[in-house]
């Protein structure tokens, strides 16, 4: 078993990570501070690429909406694809003077960036995450209330990198609501339901995201393996999940032994990949996990977990959300665009964001590609097999290895509904 044992490093993070910050530690080198007091670490070459270092900055944004977000449900399912959210406020901030550009670069973590072009850098990411062997389809949109005259010189740069023109409201709901509904069919290829929520009367600027993935194994299931199992709901209660399995998968494993938790990375087509954290024990607390969530910590776990065989049970999953991120929003130091921010580069008129909504989809099924694991995947030499079941809650990350933008999140108390 030694030879499993990784130990990660939990709290050394990278200088901004949402993490407890380790810069006070008594271990920490003075030498190795720069002239802000921020640790600087040899920075990663991955991240020296500047589609990488913005999509690890929206990606850091992306771990503190769900850690928000989370925190406001602690008993509920949580799924979200918080890139489409990161795309609507970045094109949201090209309408944004200053301070409030200011407000919303901080969020995005893009003040830790040295990028002049950080919208045409956003462009080339949302090109790279969403190209069809990905099968990850995002969209977001801004929408203005009615009557607002928009200036030009706004439309145009959302256009060019966003590749999103807003939208203004008529006004009347059943029109605005099928308008909506529309845009998002034709954005999903129809993969996310049609909603019946109209949008208030009372909606200043309403940022709109939505997400769908379906996802592709590298190795597929044998659905003949597929039958219904328990899955621990804590120590307690038990329910019956339809799970797949595969007594001879190829996995990539580690044990955290800080964070009390087994993890483990499957392979999707088209350069994805699917990170779990499955704590030790059946437990609804996944705090501690959540907490040390950053692009930086991930990008580690993914260079240090190791190639194994294992007996894999995983539920069968397909959640869907719709619902608003708005009050997960406002605890994100976001809380001035919804009271007094200044986007005067969008109209003369006051505006301000009244409402953040989400909607997403997400699946996978024995799918996938070929039946037996690529050559590239081959494990450490195990006199035994190990265990990895998914049944009993988990976080899962599911990722762009290209560039290392997190695409969804999810935290899976319970498989049979979101
Ligand atoms: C969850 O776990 C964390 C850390 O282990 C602990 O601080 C917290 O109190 C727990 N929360 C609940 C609701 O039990």
């Amino acid at each position: 078993m030694q030879a499993l044992m990784l130990l990660f490093w939990t709290g050394a993070l990278l200088g901004h990570s949402s993490c407890q910050d380790s810069s006070g530690s008594p271990q920490e080198d003075s030498s190795g501070l720069d002239t802000t007091g921020v640790p600087m670490e040899e920075e990663d070459p991955f991240f020296k690429v500047p589609v990488n270092k913005l999509a690890a900055a929206i990606s850091n944004f992306g771990y503190d909406l769900y850690r928000v977000k989370s925190g406001l449900s602690p008993a509920a399912n949580v799924l979200l694809s918080p890139l489409s959210v990161a795309t609507a406020l970045s094109a949201l901030s090209l309408g944004a003077e200053q301070r409030t550009e200011t407000t919303i670069h901080r969020a995005l973590y893009y003040d830790l960036i040295t990028n002049p072009d950080i919208h045409g850098t956003y462009k080339e990411l949302l090109a790279s995450v969403t190209a069809p062997e990905k099968n990850f389809k995002s969209a977001s949109r801004i929408i203005f209330e009615k009557k607002l005259r928009i200036k030009s010189s706004f439309v145009a740069p959302l256009e060019k990198s966003y590749g999103t023109r807003p939208r203004i409201l008529t006004g009347n709901a059943r029109l605005d609501l099928q308008e909506v509904n529309n845009w998002v069919q034709a954005q999903m290829k129809g993969k996310i339901a049609r909603s019946t929520q109209e949008i208030p009367s009372e909606v200043s600027i309403l940022l709109l995201g939505v997400a769908y993935f379906k996802g592709q194994w590298v190795t597929k299931f044998d659905s003949r393996k597929t039958s219904l199992q328990d899955f621990h709901l804590d120590e307690e209660r038990t329910v019956k999940v339809p799970m797949m399995s595969d007594p001879k998968a190829i996995l990539r494993y580690g044990l955290d032994s800080e964070l009390n938790c087994k993890i483990a990375q499957l392979p999707l087509t088209g350069s994805m990949s699917i990170i779990f954290f499955l704590p030790l024990k059946a437990t609804q607390n996944l705090t501690m996990i959540e907490e040390s969530l950053t692009s930086e910590f991930i990008h580690d776990i993914d260079r240090e977990l190791k190639t194994i065989q294992a007996v894999l049970t995983i539920p069968k999953l397909k959640l869907s959300y719709e619902g608003e991120v708005t009050k997960s929003l406002r605890e994100l130091k976001l809380k001035s665009l919804f009271d007094w921010p200044d986007f005067s580069k969008i109209t003369g008129k006051p505006i301000k964001l009244t409402q953040v909504e989400h909607r997403s989809g997400f699946e996978w099924n024995e799918d996938g590609a070929g039946t037996t694991p690529s050559p590239g995947l081959q494990p450490a030499s195990l006199t035994f097999p190990l265990d990895y079941h998914l049944n009993q809650p988990f976080i899962f990350v599911l990722r762009d290895t290209d560039t290392g933008a997190l695409l969804f999140i999810g935290k899976i108390l319970d498989p049979r509904s979101i």
